[in-house]
C-alpha cells in the first residue's frame, strides 16, 4: 500500500505539491471513482489509477535475494549501524525486508516493494519454513533432536513448533523451523545447553540462497522464483480449504 500523492509523484506526474492539486481538483480516479484525498492509501499492484483517463503505471514489483552479510541491520534505517537497504542501494520505489535477521547473522533475506507478499510470507499462521545452518560452540548432542521434534521450550516455558535438525558435523547442524520468534535459533540452542558460535540462512520458503551470492551480494529473484513464493501461499490456502 501507498499513499496516493506519492504513487503519483513516483510515476512522474509532478512535485507531492502538483500532484495533490490534482487529485483536490477531481482529475484523479482509483477503480473509476474519482478520489480527491491525497493521504488515501492505495495499492500500487492491485489497484487501477488514473488521470483524466491516462493509466497511472504501478511501480514494477520488485522482490530481491540478499546475501546479508554480519554487521548490517535489518532495519530500512539506523543510527548507529548499516542497514540491509544500504546493501541494496537506490532502486525506485519503497523497498522493505521481509523480517529480520540479527545483525550478527548472515544469509538469504528477501527485500521486496511488495507489501502483501511480506505479509504472507511473514504471517504467523502461513509457517513458511526457514533453515538455518548453525556453528555451535560445543558438540552437538544429538539427544536433543526429539524435543526439538516434539516442540522444545525454550527460556519460561515458550513452547516453539515442531523443528526439523539435521546435523552436518560435530559442531554444526541445519535447523529448519516453521516460525520465527525473537532470537529463536539462538535461544533453542541455549536451551540445549549449548550456543550459537554462526548463524547463516539457507533457505527462506521454497528459495534457497543463490551460493554464487557473496556476503553483501544481491540479485533481483526470477519471475520463477517469484511464482513459486506466492505459490507456497496460494498452497496453503487451498490446504486450508480442503481441510
Ligand atoms: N534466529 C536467531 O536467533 N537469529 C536470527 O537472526 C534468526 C533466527
Amino acid at each position: 500500500m501507498m499513499r496516493l500523492d506519492k504513487l503519483l509523484s513516483h510515476a512522474g506526474w509532478g512535485s507531492r505539491k502538483q500532484v495533490r492539486e490534482l487529485i483536490r481538483k477531481g482529475r484523479v480516479q482509483v477503480n473509476g471513482q474519482t478520489v480527491r484525498k491525497d493521504d488515501l492509501h492505495v495499492d500500487e499492484l492491485q489497484d487501477q489509477v488514473t488521470v483524466e483517463d491516462k493509466q497511472v503505471s504501478a511501480p514494477k514489483e520488485i522482490v530481491l535475494m540478499l546475501h546479508k552479510p554480519a554487521g548490517v541491520v535489518s532495519a530500512i534505517r539506523d543510527d548507529r549501524y548499516p542497514t540491509v537497504m544500504d546493501c541494496v542501494g537506490t532502486l525506485p520505489g519503497s523497498l522493505f525486508p521481509v523480517g529480520r535477521l540479527d545483525r550478527d547473522t548472515t544469509g538469504l533475506l528477501l527485500i521486496t516493494n511488495n507489501g502483501a507478499l511480506a505479509h504472507d510470507l511473514l504471517a504467523p499462521k502461513k509457517h513458511v519454513e526457514k533453515t538455518y545452518e548453525v556453528v555451535l560452540k560445543k558438540d552437538w548432542d544429538p539427544r536433543w533432536q526429539t524435543a526439538i521434534e516434539q516442540g522444545l521450550t525454550i527460556d519460561q516455558g515458550e513452547v516453539c513448533r515442531s523443528a526439523h535438525v539435521c546435523q552436518k558435523d560435530t559442531r554444526k547442524i541445519l535447523l529448519t523451523l516453521h516460525e520465527g520468534k525473537y532470537h529463536q535459533v539462538k535461544r533453542m540452542m541455549l536451551a540445549c545447553d549449548n550456543e550459537v558460535a554462526q548463524l547463516k540462512r539457507i533457505r527462506f520458503g521454497p528459495l534457497m540462497l543463490d551460493e554464487t551470492l557473496a556476503p553483501g551480494q544481491w540479485r533481483f529473484c526470477s519471475e520463477a522464483e517469484i511464482r513459486a513464493l506466492k505459490q507456497g501461499r496460494s498452497q496453503e490456502e487451498r490446504q486450508k480449504r480442503i481441510v
